[in-house]
């Protein structure tokens, strides 16, 4: 009889057997794949597992200090790379879309072969795919979508290991999400909303700076945390602020402001195929935009994006 635990149990006992006292090496983007693989690894080999955790600077409001709160924790050799400044000064005059992807997956690649080199040589390179990512062309779901994208910036071919172990391959996604509350993970890890694998960085329009991705991060905490607050979120499947290029005029007091325009985008979907905007409620959205120009000074104006997909993506680049 099929149930959670027993799968579990079994699947710790396949890994031990598997890996032995061999060591094996993880990249840990704090996606719901990737941290449920640390969890159950974390559970069959403790410090035989070694995360690297590359911190490109275009995560969302404080995720990289919560990223290193749960696996900092955790029977793991975890490892944090603060490369924020490696990929600013990549990024510093970048302003195409598939341009700044390739310069984020490209630069993540490096950061996580120069971190693996410094470890030597792993027996295994564990990832985080799921089933879908399996059978990626009959499903055509999320996960093979996010795939697709993730593979812009090429797969570490400079990394030092035999064989390649995949724990989660036989699992659907609502499955991986149970298996990582099973194993204790925190539940807004497990029930993470798809982020794109170059963050923020392709949610900042035109040139990404510093100042623009902390100007974006707390907008988009404002706009999720008064989702959160009015019971809207549990509906969407996405949601999140974007950080135009355009600045417009507004008055405050006797002073004319000149500031960015924010988009705000929520979205229901089933599969990331197609997308319907959500309906939220106008006394919500007006919230949101009283508290996001009062406490943020840099934006000036608040649009909401009643576009569907197609013909609309989801993200604006
Ligand atoms: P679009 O914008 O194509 O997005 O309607 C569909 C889904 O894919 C995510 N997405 C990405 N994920 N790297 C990723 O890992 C990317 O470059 C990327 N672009 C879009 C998007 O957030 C949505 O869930």
């Amino acid at each position: 009889d099929w149930n959670m635990e027993n799968y579990l149990d079994s699947e710790i006992a396949r890994l031990k057997e598997r890996i032995g006292g061999k060591k094996v090496l993880l990249a840990l983007s704090g996606g719901v794949d990737s941290s449920v693989c640390a969890a159950l690894l974390s559970r069959a080999i403790g410090k035989q597992l070694t995360c690297i955790f590359v911190d490109h600077g275009l995560m969302r409001y404080k995720e990289g200090d919560a990223i290193e709160e749960t696996f900092g924790k955790m029977d793991v050799n975890f490892k944090r790379v603060n490369a924020q400044a490696r990929f600013f000064g990549k990024l510093a005059g970048v302003t195409e879309p598939e341009a700044k992807r390739k310069a984020i997956g490209e630069e993540f690649i490096r950061v996580f072969e120069e971190e693996a080199k410094a470890i030597g040589k792993v027996d295994f390179l564990a990832q985080g795919t799921i089933y879908p990512d399996v059978v990626e062309s009959g499903l055509g779901g999320e996960s093979a979508v996010i795939k697709s994208h993730h593979n812009v910036g090429g797969l570490p071919e400079h990394v030092d290991f035999e064989d390649i172990v995949e724990p989660l391959n036989m699992l659907f996604k609502d499955e991986v999400r149970r298996l990582g509350i099973l194993l204790g993970l925190p539940k807004e890890m497990v029930w993470r909303q798809p982020f794109p694998g170059p963050g923020l960085g392709i949610r900042v329009m035109g040139e990404v700076t510093p100042e623009k991705v902390d100007l974006l991060q707390k907008a988009d905490f404002i706009f999720r945390e008064e989702l959160d607050k009015a019971g809207e979120s549990g509906s969407l499947s996405q949601c999140f602020a974007v950080l135009t290029e355009q600045r417009t005029v507004g008055v405050v007091g006797d002073f004319r402001t000149y500031g960015y325009t924010l988009a705000l985008r929520a979205v229901t979907t089933d599969d990331f195929m197609t997308a319907d905007f959500a309906r939220i409620p106008y006394d919500v959205l007006e919230k949101i935009s009283t508290r996001i120009i009062g406490e943020l000074p840099g934006i000036g104006r608040i649009v909401y994006d009643v576009t569907t997909k197609p013909p609309a993506t989801i993200e604006w680049e």
